[in-house]
């Protein structure tokens, strides 16, 4: 369906090119001035220096050939040339009841749908996910969902940290802790046990306290590196520890991810790109791009017109080992060569920016994508606490994802708990999904690059820019729909959206108007923020609609069944953004 202001842009550019004036300048926005007008057109001042005319005098030829249009009920030119512009209640009303007849209220499908591989999640075996992968998760899956929504082929990848020096760190401090099993016996030739030799908190403790380890004892460090390599040869026995590592840190990370309800369809990791490295990197030697400086294989990236100096991209280190940005060029090799995707997109902490640079130069300089691929990184602030530093437990330590959700989702429980019609089971469901929301719309509502504070007592308010917010308007929308059935009202679907009858309700039913164009932008800038202020708006607009109408008392039938039809609309357009964001809203809370 044809966006909403196209439409009254094209009338608008009718009516000066009627007028004898270029179309183009027949822009409409949305009024600045809210008070004096519902849309507004500049053009005319901006046509006055090449017709040299008063920009008055043009907005006045506009605005007489609009006497009888269909989609302006006013047209006013005032000084110094502005066209002043209000929308017909019939032709609102018509948008809107063509957009409940359409697919995704009437959102165009791309001509050609683009297929997009979405690198986000990115958390590292063995370490438990801590609040920095929070806003991956968060905001990739909702980038996932704005582009399935949108009509593009998605595919989701976690590209698990599961390789470098890490493994090989948890795997020496297991040889220490328990140096006789199987793993560790180069003789061994038997199957290796089913059952790990470690829980997934073990690991957690094993990780950091190797870390440690390692850079105070020099020998430590060497053994941690020693078995780094070993495992990337291949080593039969590390591998099956290895295998074990990841087997029991994955499977408690699905369980964290489900608790987000953010999913994946691809569980690559570093590691399974290991056996295209040397392949990749000898036909990068070979083509000239990769040589040795300082002992290292590197491949400049520098461009004259930086402004600041991009070092040159190691791709191996003086003793040969892969590096991080050698996996990811690897894994662009591989997704290439798998998929040949449009598009690679990646969702990491802004930190990580000049090292996408790095990475995607290289990929380019040495073709490993075509040049129409487009790789792009988004990069996302630092979570906060409330005192502006990154957000830290009480102690001061880092703060584990699940706590995080547990302590939010306790927050929530206080909260729905003291609505007495709602019983034990379902309030610590919904206080769950309630929760989600806070958590979700509290970070997405921030435009991903900046900073944010995170701040549980505001984002589980259940007023002003929040997630439980939204989610209460949803809920109260729902409750008014459900009267309206049960006392026996007609069929919703065949309820007829009518014209406006106040102010409110037609900001309400223009906010809704905006809906296809408001979600495109959001996937084209890859920014949910933009839905999030939509739904804020719309909420807002909704609820002094309600305030201001008396809806299920009304005697006139049409007038009630029109509004149940405009509510009906708007809990479809909220359900539709919400959905994208990666949050649903419950029967009642
Ligand atoms: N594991 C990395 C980290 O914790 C993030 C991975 C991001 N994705 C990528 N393809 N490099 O920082």
């Amino acid at each position: 369906m044809e966006k909403f202001l196209n439409l009254i842009s094209g009338e608008m550019a009718d009516a000066f090119e009627k007028a004898g004036y270029d179309r183009e300048l027949g822009k409409v926005t949305v009024s600045n001035r809210p008070d004096l007008c519902e849309y507004q057109c500049n053009g005319a001042m901006a046509g006055a220096k090449r017709y040299h005319k008063a920009p008055i005098m043009i907005a006045n030829d506009v605005a007489a050939g609009l006497g009888d249009s269909k989609v302006f009920s006013s047209v006013e030119a005032v000084k110094p040339g502005f066209l002043n512009l209000r929308i017909r209640e019939e032709f609102l009303s018509e948008y809107l009841t063509s957009m409940r007849g359409e697919e995704k209220f009437g959102l165009e499908a791309p001509e050609k749908p683009a297929s997009i591989i979405l690198d986000y999640g990115g958390p590292n075996v063995a370490k438990p996910l801590h609040v920095g992968h929070l806003r991956s998760a968060v905001i990739g899956e909702a980038v996932k969902r704005i582009a399935r929504y949108h009509g593009e082929k998605v595919i989701g990848d976690i590209h698990l940290g599961d390789w470098g020096l890490q493994m090989g760190l948890v795997i020496t401090e297991v040889s220490k802790r328990q140096p006789d099993l199987c793993y560790f016996d180069p003789s061994y030739e038997g199957e290796y046990p089913e059952e790990a030799p470690f829980t997934v908190t073990e690991l957690e403790e094993i990780y950091p306290t190797a870390s440690k380890k390692s850079k105070e004892d020099p020998e430590y460090y060497a053994e941690a590196m020693a078995n780094t390599h070993r495992l990337q040869e291949g080593e039969r026995g590390l591998r099956a520890l290895w295998n074990k590592i990841i087997e029991v840190s994955v499977a408690d990370m699905k369980k964290n991810y489900a608790n987000l309800d953010v999913d994946f369809d691809l569980w690559w990791g570093e590691s399974t790109v290991h056996e295209a490295i040397p392949a990749m990197v000898a036909d990068m030697k070979e083509k000239g791009f990769a040589y040795e400086s300082k002992g290292a294989l590197v491949v400049d990236v520098a461009q004259e017109s930086d402004a600041k100096e991009i070092p040159p991209c190691i791709i191996l280190k003086s003793d040969g080992a892969a590096l991080y940005t050698t996996t990811d060029l690897a894994t662009i090799s591989e997704r290439e060569r798998l998929y040949h995707p449009d598009q690679i997109v990646y969702i990491t902490d802004k930190r990580q920016e000049l090292h996408f640079q790095q990475v995607f130069r290289t990929a380019r300089k040495c073709g490993l994508v075509p040049e129409t691929t487009q790789l792009r990184h988004i990069g996302f602030g630092t979570m906060n606490g409330r005192d502006g530093k990154p957000f830290k437990t009480r102690d001061g330590g880092v703060m584990k994802l699940s706590d995080l959700i547990r302590d939010i989702n306790e927050e929530m429980r206080g909260k729905i708990a003291s609505n007495p019609e709602i019983g034990p089971e379902e309030a610590e469901k919904t206080a769950r999904q309630v929760a989600l929301a806070a958590l979700k719309y509290g970070d997405l509502s921030n435009q991903a690059s900046k900073d944010y504070i995170f701040d549980i007592e505001r984002f589980t308010s259940f007023e002003g820019d929040t997630g439980p917010y939204i989610l209460y308007t949803i809920v109260r929308i729902k409750s008014i729909l459900a009267k309206y059935t049960a006392a026996g009202g007609k069929d919703v679907k065949d309820c007829v959206i009518g014209l406006a009858q106040s102010k409110a309700e037609k900001d309400l039913m223009t906010d809704i108007a905006g809906f296809n164009a408001m979600m495109d932008s959001a996937y084209q800038e890859i920014a949910p923020h933009r839905i999030c202020a939509y739904i804020y708006q719309l909420s807002n607009d909704f609820n002094s609609f309600y305030h201001s109408t008396k809806i299920l008392s009304e005697e006139d039938a049409a007038k009630k069944e029109s509004w149940i039809a405009l509510l009906s609309l708007t809990l479809g357009v909220l359900e539709a953004c919400i959905d994208v964001l990666g949050f649903s809203a419950p029967e009642r809370m």
